[in-house]
């Protein structure tokens, strides 16, 4: 009898961890020392294994709160943010923030560049490559304590750049400037303070070393054709 409902347990065991924990820490896309010398192993083992499983933890506690989370894909959530409270807005925007950041950088050399479409855009609406550079480090350096600096495509189709407090971003139906991130970069204390100390605008001119464009690229690919397909209709 014993025997029979280990059995069980064990076999009911994973759908349970399951059903209680429907968000995960996803795996890092690269070795944690692969973004050095910009950013250290040290700073990216405890950024992503302790802050952002941090956030994966609250959020996953918040279900028992709001059980529709469970079903949510995270950027639903993120539109749908007024309907929760202000645990999930730290800790789903935490979760989906650094998701994407960890995507949207590469070791440094295999960042490639900006695509012809992303090049153009950037081109129309900053000048240059250089100064959107120039204007999203003056977002992040500018944004008071911890928060987030973003190049977004807005409504109108065009980019843009924001920032947002706290673990915010502009997916949120509770924040001013709303549009679709395609860049993000972290400028919490914890994402440089280890290398960087309080030279955020050092950190920030490392970081554009790790960028990676193939990924930002396809982002921006994704978000015009969604704008395009959604006026279709
Ligand atoms: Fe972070």
């Amino acid at each position: 009898m014993k025997s029979r409902l280990l059995a069980c347990f064990l076999l009911l065991a994973p759908m349970l961890a399951t059903a209680e924990a429907p968000f995960s820490l996803p795996p890092l896309p690269y070795a944690a020392n692969a973004l050095e010398p910009w950013i250290d192993a040290e700073t990216m083992n405890i950024h992503h294994g302790r802050h952002h499983k941090a956030y994966v933890d609250n959020l996953n506690a918040q279900v028992a709160n709001f059980p529709e989370l469970a079903g949510m894909s995270l950027e639903a959530m993120q539109a749908a943010m007024s309907k929760f409270n202000v645990a999930v807005r730290n800790n789903g925007g935490g979760h989906y923030n650094h998701d994407l950041f960890w995507q949207v950088m590469a070791p440094a050399g295999k960042g490639g560049e900006p695509s012809a479409a992303l090049t153009a855009a950037i081109e129309r609406r900053f000048g240059s490559l250089e100064a959107m550079k120039t204007e999203m480090n003056r977002a992040a350096a500018g944004q008071f304590g911890s928060g987030w600096a973003w190049l977004i495509v807005g409504a109108d189709g065009e980019l843009a750049i924001t920032a947002t407090a706290n673990q915010d971003n502009p997916l949120m139906d509770v924040v001013p400037v709303r549009g679709a991130p395609v860049l993000g970069v972290d400028v919490w204390e914890h994402a440089y303070y280890l290398k960087y100390q309080n030279r955020r605008g050092a950190y920030l001119d490392a970081w554009w070393n790790v960028v990676n464009w193939a990924e930002v690229s396809r982002r921006y690919e994704t978000a015009t054709a969604g704008l395009k397909a959604a006026k279709a209709r």
